[in-house]
């Protein structure tokens, strides 16, 4: 079997032509390079257990163990990314990157659906290299050698703000207990990181806030900051040619890149269950 890499419009590559439990080293490489170059990549008709899964992310790096949400009963690698039929919030319903919080942000994750909705639960995700390169130039200007403070506390910790019940990523009001560990959240020290990251991976530049967790821009007054992240989010809102929908279907597997992609799990199947393994990657400082 060949690999192929097929671009998706708007961002990401279908991979195909192989099968994760058996991925051999000149496989991995064209993984690897896609995953640079695309910030999303996904799988279809796999077909892999609990520990392919584990195997598969530790080729990319350290695994991550999730603070925040609920594990696997067998697999602390493995976070639960679940909603009951009784539940009617989901976990990532609103644009966001995963773990900008942190000072190292996690590289990224690998998404495999276990148990679909017949309808709904598409997740949407956009590109932050596009995002970036289709800036204006005086808005490119405005956020040159700028940097903003990003945090998970009003999300985790307890007292959640209103974002929380917007557009959040999760709760567990419910009683379902899909996030816990508040008190880890109080402790976390707000990290601050350039709003124009140079990717790690890849060396091209990526727009790096989000509506979830960038609280300011450093050095901005509380309007002035709020004013010029308003203008990034609308900017990235509104670019639906470097966003992706991706359907998931029985044996699909995405992995996104947190530096250079946003994701945003649609909340359009009430009533029905949708069950995601998630295991998330270490990444490194951004610069
Ligand atoms: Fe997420």
């Amino acid at each position: 079997m060949a690999v192929e890499v097929t671009p998706i419009e708007g961002v990401g590559a279908e991979i195909s032509g192989l099968d994760l439990k058996s991925l051999s080293g000149a496989d991995f490489d064209t993984l690897r390079t896609a995953f640079a170059d695309h910030g999303l990549i996904f799988f279809r008709d796999q077909s892999i257990s609990e520990e392919d899964h584990i195997a598969f992310a530790e080729r990319w790096g350290e695994i991550n163990v999730n603070r925040f949400f609920a594990a696997h009963p067998d697999y602390p690698q493995i976070a639960m990314v679940a909603k009951e039929p009784g539940d009617t919030d989901n976990i990532g319903g609103g644009w966001h990157t995963d773990h900008s919080y942190d000072h190292e942000p996690a590289l990224g994750s690998v998404l495999v659906a276990r148990v679909l909705p017949e309808t709904g639960g598409d997740t949407m995700f956009a590109s932050m290299y596009t995002a970036y390169e289709t800036l204006p130039d005086d808005l490119k200007a405005e956020i040159e050698g700028k940097y903003a403070v990003h945090s998970g506390k009003h999300i985790f910790g307890e007292g959640p703000d209103t974002y929380y019940k917007q557009s959040d990523a999760g709760s567990g009001e419910d009683g379902s207990n899909r996030i816990g560990n508040a008190a880890v959240a109080a402790t976390l020290e707000d990290p601050v990181h350039p709003i124009v990251i140079t990717h790690p991976l890849s060396g091209k530049k990526a727009l790096y806030v989000n509506p979830a967790f960038t609280r300011s821009v450093v050095g901005m007054d509380e309007a002035a900051s709020k004013a010029l992240l308003d203008k990034l989010y609308t900017h990235v809102f509104q670019g639906n040619a470097f966003h992706t929908r991706f359907k998931w279907q029985p044996g699909s597997i995405a992995m996104w890149d947190n530096r250079s992609t946003w994701h945003w799990a649609l909340n359009d199947y009430q009533g029905q269950r949708r069950i995601m393994h998630r295991i998330t990657i270490e990444g490194c400082a951004l610069n």
